[in-house]
């Protein structure tokens, strides 16, 4: 039974989990959690021990695996003094602020012979692996356009207000955006260049990036609006011979000669608290990412090249919109 130790009890806690409650192969042995309230529940809930430091919970276990939820810019330290206790790790997204943190983390897997993943999700959303799969495939004909939207409320409820800290979360960028373009750089690749529209406030963010690939092109959008708008997460794919739509948790394919296909709803939806559609893409991850560990393979399916490229946009995109 592989031993997992969590740390970092808040929102996106409770999806992982659920996650890891469907895994025979692993159990939780610990919580950690700076606030007592939340390590006391999660504690509860799991039967996991219950800390409230990090290293003391790293000494005190022999953990098989540490998954991280902490806020952004805790992960990639967080992941480093895992994995130099050889304890394999997977973390939330992003792997950090800074791209050299990229480097930094592999390498500390590399030379404790850990695995490592960063949970990009999207790269296991039901959803969004069949728009991959009707790319990769040429189902459809070819890509002509897309259109990619993540956008929500300014955030209220992170533990110390962190998550409106640009020190701390990096804003919209990475945490809403993200997703979307992190997915864009595993299905489609790198992008050959970009064109940023940005309106920012000191509540509110929002922005549009079109993506320019050889053929088609991506208008994405992501925005924290500061109103009680509700969360949407959505795309809209142009191929020749069809039009892929994911709106409302829904992923519809309306092909060239008429009518609709509906891809089946999820079973065992991992339906979460944090606002977020229903999905396995949470389960499928830490699926994943456990099959890899019992393997001892790399977790190709999140490359830090990938994390990277995505970094480097990011920076781009802060860049651009700040010169405007
Ligand atoms: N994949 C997704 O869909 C998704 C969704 C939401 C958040 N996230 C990511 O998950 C991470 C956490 O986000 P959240 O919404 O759960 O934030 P949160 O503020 O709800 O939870 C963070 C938790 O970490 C705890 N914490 C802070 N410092 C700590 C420390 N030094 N040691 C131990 N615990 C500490 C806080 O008390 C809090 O309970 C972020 O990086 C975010 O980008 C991913």
């Amino acid at each position: 039974m592989l031993k997992v130790g969590m740390v970092g009890m808040g929102g996106i806690s409770h999806s992982h989990r659920k996650a890891w409650s469907q895994i025979p192969e692993a159990k939780i042995v610990s919580v950690c959690d700076i606030r007592e309230e939340n390590v006391r529940e999660a504690a509860e809930e799991t039967g996991g021990k219950a800390y409230s430091d990090l290293d003391e919970m790293l000494s005190a276990e022999s953990l098989d695996i540490l998954d991280i939820c902490l806020p952004t810019y805790l992960h990639a330290d967080a992941a480093v003094k895992a994995l130099e206790r050889g304890i394999h790790v997977i973390t939330e997204k992003p792997i950090s602020l800074r791209k050299a943190d990229v480097a930094r983390v592999y390498q500390a897997a590399e030379a404790h012979h850990c695995r490592f993943m960063v949970a990009q999700v999207l790269r296991f959303w039901r959803e969004y692996i069949a728009l991959k799969d009707a790319y990769d495939s040429g189902r459809w004909g070819k890509l002509l356009s897309g259109n990619m939207t993540r956008i929500g409320h300014t955030p209220k409820w992170s533990w110390d207000n962190w998550m409106r800290d640009p020190e701390r979360s990096g804003l919209v960028p990475f945490d809403l955006h993200i997703h979307d373009l992190d997915f864009m750089v595993y299905a489609f690749g790198e992008p050959k260049n970009m064109t940023v529209h940005r309106a920012k406030r000191p509540n509110q963010d929002a922005f549009s990036v079109v993506y320019e690939y050889p053929g088609f092109y991506i208008t994405t959008e992501a925005a924290w609006y500061d109103t009680d708008y509700h969360f949407q997460a959505a795309y809209r794919f142009q191929f020749e011979h069809a039009v892929m739509e994911y709106k409302d948790g829904v992923c519809k394919i309306y092909p060239a000669e008429g009518g609709c296909v509906t891809l089946e709803a999820d079973k065992d939806a991992n339906v979460n608290g944090i606002n977020l559609p229903a999905t396995n893409g949470y389960f499928n991850e830490i699926r994943y990412f456990t099959d890899c560990v019992l393997a001892g393979k790399d977790c190709e399916r999140v490359r830090p090249r990938e994390l990277e490229c995505v970094l480097e946009i990011i920076d781009r995109i802060n860049r651009e919109s700040e010169r405007k």
